[in-house]
């Protein structure tokens, strides 16, 4: 970990960020889960500029334990469960440049911050994304990770869910983007319900769009899920 060095984003970083904010804020609607929603405004994410790893922690921690930090790139799998397992949420120190607004190859602080930091202010989704942390640690350290990061995939990154019948974004991946958005709600691609049995066993591609997209029955239904799942059910499943 790092210092995020908010000093060091420039005046262009700043307006990439609000670039970023107002297309994908418009481009969502209400597409998105509702605790999403609830999760910018209590943020305060809606302030210009690159928003402070402190600012954020100020508001996140006394709320639901959760902080985040600065890393300068991709945390490896097995750091990153036990950092989750600690209620410590990885942010990239850098955003993209504006001539790359569609797409980078490593996830930047807005991914991470528009993406992932508004849903860890819900106290359910914070508890299942801690749970999911322990879960990585004893499977990465039964060198079955994989299966963890599948689940870890298929709800908190890419994942759909129902909110009153209607299907909406609820991964940070897809909120996060701009093309996949759309995509993933309304493509012809396979949306099959999400389960932790079907979650762990579904591979998962990181360089494309995906092929399919696992939808929870509701946010809360795939909180209680995951809350049940114990590491000896992971550590006995096939990968
Ligand atoms: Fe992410």
């Amino acid at each position: 970990m790092v210092p995020q060095c908010w000093e060091a984003f420039t005046e262009d970083d700043h307006a990439v960020w609000d670039l970023l904010f107002a297309r994908q804020v418009e481009l969502l609607g209400s597409r998105v889960v509702s605790p999403f929603l609830e999760g910018i405004d209590l943020l305060r994410l809606s302030h210009p500029g690159v928003p402070d790893v402190e600012g954020l922690n100020a508001i996140l921690e006394p709320r639901t334990g959760w902080r985040t930090v600065a890393v300068p790139g991709l945390v490896p799998d097995p750091i990153f469960f036990a950092m989750l397992s600690e209620r410590v949420f990885p942010v990239g120190n850098f955003i993209r440049k504006r001539e790359q607004l569609d797409y980078l190859e490593a996830p930047d602080c807005f991914h991470d911050m528009f993406g992932h930091i508004p849903m860890l202010a819900n106290h359910d989704f914070a508890e299942m994304a801690r749970h999911i942390g322990d879960l990585g640690v004893a499977a990465c350290d039964a060198g079955q990770g994989d299966l963890v990061a599948r689940i870890y995939w298929h709800s908190v990154e890419f994942g759909l869910a129902k909110e009153q019948d209607e299907l909406k974004i609820l991964g940070a991946g897809l909120v996060s983007s701009f093309g996949e958005a759309h995509f993933s709600l309304e493509a012809e691609v396979e949306r099959l319900p999400f389960s932790v049995d079907r979650a762990m066993h579904t591979p998962y591609k990181h360089d494309a769009f995906q092929p399919r997209y696992l939808v929870s029955e509701s946010l809360e239904q795939t909180v209680a899920d995951v809350l049940a799942l114990g590491a000896e059910r992971v550590l006995s499943s096939e990968s």
